[in-house]
């Protein structure tokens, strides 16, 4: 789809690189030839990522342990990497989540989620975004949201609350910081199986199936998916693509939001003809 040197002489950030949608982005963004810095919370995982990837493409992917949330952490990382050259791209990627009901979470819980999602999209978005505008540089900042940034959701509210500001964030940013040559866009995925997401967010098997039923194309999305979409709006082939969501999602969230999308599952085919009109008999 893509030609192998998409992405050559690119320096791209992915936070939360180490693994599930941000290692398949990782990998997608070095075969289209570019250098990627991971980072994440755990030395071992990164370490063990990066090794990995090394072997496949010697020296053009580098990790770095930072937890998004503490500012001082992404100033010193950033610094660090522009030492050695500007990123032209970020992939705030990063997040956490959990299925929970509103109830029982704790101020804490509210401020992990939202500390990671919002806080360290912007903290790594603006220490980027200070340099690209203080050198006059370009840069495309692509963010990671949710299909239910603008319909909420029941049981991940901080995470719908912190991936709506998110999008804001994108939008508003698309038009201030257009005009400098800096494009924001996000991808909205829908269900992409990784070990991370499933494991907190359809912790019972029962879920998954549920999940499986109520998507029009009946399947889960694959990273390889989300990476090749990723690197599109990435590369400089959707240079006029800014403040953009493109959702991701097999059309899942249409088949909820629609009033009659349950029909087609629901309705039997004895039940179909007993309800089409009869011939007139003239
Ligand atoms: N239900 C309710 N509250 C929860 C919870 C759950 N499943 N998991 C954590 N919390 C609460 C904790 O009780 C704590 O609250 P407190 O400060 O009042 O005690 C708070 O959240 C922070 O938890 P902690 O484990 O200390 O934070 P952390 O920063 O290490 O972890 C999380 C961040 C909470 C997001 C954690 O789930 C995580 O790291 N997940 C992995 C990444 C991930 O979720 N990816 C999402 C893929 S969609």
């Amino acid at each position: 789809m893509f030609q192998s040197d998409l992405l050559r002489d690119k320096r791209i950030l992915i936070t939360g690189g180490g693994t599930g949608l941000g290692k398949g982005m990782a990998e997608r963004f070095l075969e289209l030839g570019a250098t990627v810095y991971i980072c994440g919370r755990r030395h071992d995982v990164l370490e063990s990522t990066r090794a990995e990837l090394d072997a496949k493409f010697p020296g053009l992917i580098h990790s770095t342990v930072c937890d998004v949330r503490q500012l001082p952490v992404v100033e010193e990382m950033i610094e660090t990497i522009w030492s050695r050259g500007p990123l032209d791209i970020v992939v705030n990627n990063a997040a956490g989540n959990f299925l929970a009901r509103t109830e029982d979470l704790s101020a804490g819980a509210f401020e992990a989620v939202i500390g990671i999602v919002l806080m360290g999209t912007v903290n790594v978005t603006m220490a980027a975004g200070r340099r690209w505008l203080r050198s006059a540089h370009s840069g495309t900042v692509l963010n990671i949201a949710a299909t239910y940034w603008h319909t909420g959701s029941a049981y991940v509210v901080p995470s719908a609350m912190a991936k709506a500001g998110v999008v804001a964030l994108t939008r508003s940013l698309a038009v201030e910081w257009g005009n400098r040559n800096i494009r924001m866009n996000a991808i909205a995925p829908g269900p992409v199986p990784t070990e991370g997401a499933f494991s907190s967010m359809l912790p019972i098997a029962d879920l998954e199936k549920i999940a499986l039923t109520r998507n029009p194309l009946g399947r889960f999305g694959t990273i390889a998916e989300l990476a090749n979409l990723a690197a599109f709006l990435v590369s400089d082939f959707s240079g006029y693509i800014n403040g953009e969501v493109v959702t991701m999602d097999g059309g899942e969230w249409l088949q909820g939001a629609g009033e009659f999308g349950d029909v087609g599952r629901l309705v039997t085919e004895e039940q179909w003809q007993s309800i089409k009109p009869k011939k007139k008999t003239k």
